[in-house]
């Protein structure tokens, strides 16, 4: 006879109410791989969730949560800090597991919900927080646990990503692909963070947190969106020999310094993000022994997040895998306009080439006066100060 694994659901939106649906569909499948029956024990919404199947599991209230000893697990995917952060840091304290889908939650505070995780012998999960259904934070907590990190690369937001390649692809407006990405369910309420690369700012910083324990506020990292990209950008990065992305770099030096940053890339042929489209998100990883992995999937949307809180669930109930606390990260983050990057630019030719001491660029183009020039390994400092005289025409960041 089997037992119980009894669970609570925080929010009932889009991604809660997916959960819901796919346990119930993968019942069997579920429950095979638990040993025990899954029960959803309870649901916390604002709603009475009448017109649900879970009418008889709405609560309010969060106490009954808590103090309920047969909940061994609440699945938070709330949105938002706060109460989201109290919730999950009262259930850890309870004894209770915590996964979530809430990436400003475990950006903001992954580092204290976790060592509460460690300090009660439970598990706060993040799988469903970045990425949708690509399973990277499994691959780093548990493929990758026995090796050393080096460099993640990552498109990291479907919204946006699927935004440039309506651009791109199908010449649609921006505000017509948004439109689109928020029927989908792929942007958030406010899709602000999605634009202004916030929103992959925080999984960037929660992939740093997973790969090198070191947790970095979102505030502290370089960040820009694609609210300012135009049909102009997207042809020069396809006459540099690539495709425009948002992408999000984080390198560990020798010394232990971190150099990360959020921008919009010119992603070049050689690189295997460059054919990650629409709501698909990509994560590339180099670690020391294993070399290049990439991870694959769809980023957003409520089935593919859903997919990843029941791998959590799986996990824990299984009590699978590594979880490593994060410390604050104490050492040298390297500013963006210092650190090394590869650059794709678009400068006119009222000076010469040779003048530019840009002895490692190659040129990519040249006609009408102008030059597009792919210049790798340059801080953005030192590249301001080669092109002095020059009028620059685009400048974008380059994945190789
Ligand atoms: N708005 C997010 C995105 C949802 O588009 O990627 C998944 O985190």
């Amino acid at each position: 006879m089997m037992d119980v694994f009894n669970i609570a659901l925080l929010g009932f939106g889009n991604i809660g109410s997916g959960l819901a649906e796919v346990i119930e569909r993968n019942r069997s499948r579920i429950d095979e791989a638990l040993g025990d029956e899954i029960c959803i024990k309870y649901v916390l919404d604002l709603r009475d969730l009448s017109d649900t199947p879970y009418a008889a599991c709405a609560v309010h209230d969060f106490e009954i949560i808590l103090n309920d000893p047969s909940v061994v697990l609440v699945c938070e995917m709330m949105g938002g800090l706060h109460p989201a952060f109290d919730y999950s840091m009262a259930a850890l304290k309870a004894g209770k597991s915590v996964i979530t889908s809430n990436k400003e939650v475990v950006a903001a505070e992954g580092t204290a919900l976790l060592q509460t995780a460690k300090d009660h012998g439970v598990f706060y999960l993040y799988e469903a927080a970045v990425g949708g259904a690509v399973p990277i934070l499994h691959a780093i907590r548990l493929f990758l646990a026995g090796t050393d990190i080096r460099r993640i690369d990552g498109i990291l937001n479907g919204t946006t990503n699927y935004i440039l390649t309506r651009m791109d692809n199908c010449a649609a407006t921006f505000d017509e692909a948004l439109a689109e990405a928020k029927k989908q369910g792929y942007a958030e309420v406010n899709p602000s963070a999605d634009i202004n690369g916030l929103d992959t700012c925080r999984k960037l910083c929660i992939l740093i947190g997973a790969a090198w324990g070191q947790s970095l506020q979102p505030a502290s990292v370089f960040y820009e969106g694609i609210d300012h990209i135009t049909t102009e950008d997207h042809d020069f990065a396809k006459r540099c020999g690539g495709i425009l992305k948002l992408a999000a770099t984080a390198l560990q030096q020798n010394d232990g310094s971190l150099a990360a940053a959020v921008s919009p890339c010119v992603v070049l042929d050689e690189n295997p993000l460059q054919t990650v489209a629409d709501v698909f998100n990509a994560v590339r990883i180099r670690a020391q022994d294993t070399g290049d992995l990439m991870f694959y999937g769809q980023g957003a949307g409520r089935y593919p997040t859903a997919g990843a809180l029941v791998s959590d669930i799986l996990d824990v109930a299984c009590q699978r895998g590594v979880q490593r606390s994060w410390q604050t990260f104490t050492g040298k983050l390297i500013r963006y306009e210092d650190a090394l990057w590869d650059w794709c630019l678009e400068i006119d030719d009222q000076k010469s080439f040779a003048a530019l001491g840009l002895e490692r660029a190659v040129i990519l183009n040249r006609a009408e006066g102008r030059y597009d020039l792919f210049v790798p390994q340059i801080s953005q400092k030192e590249l301001a100060a080669r092109l002095q005289g020059c009028s620059v025409l685009h400048q974008m960041r380059a994945l190789n």
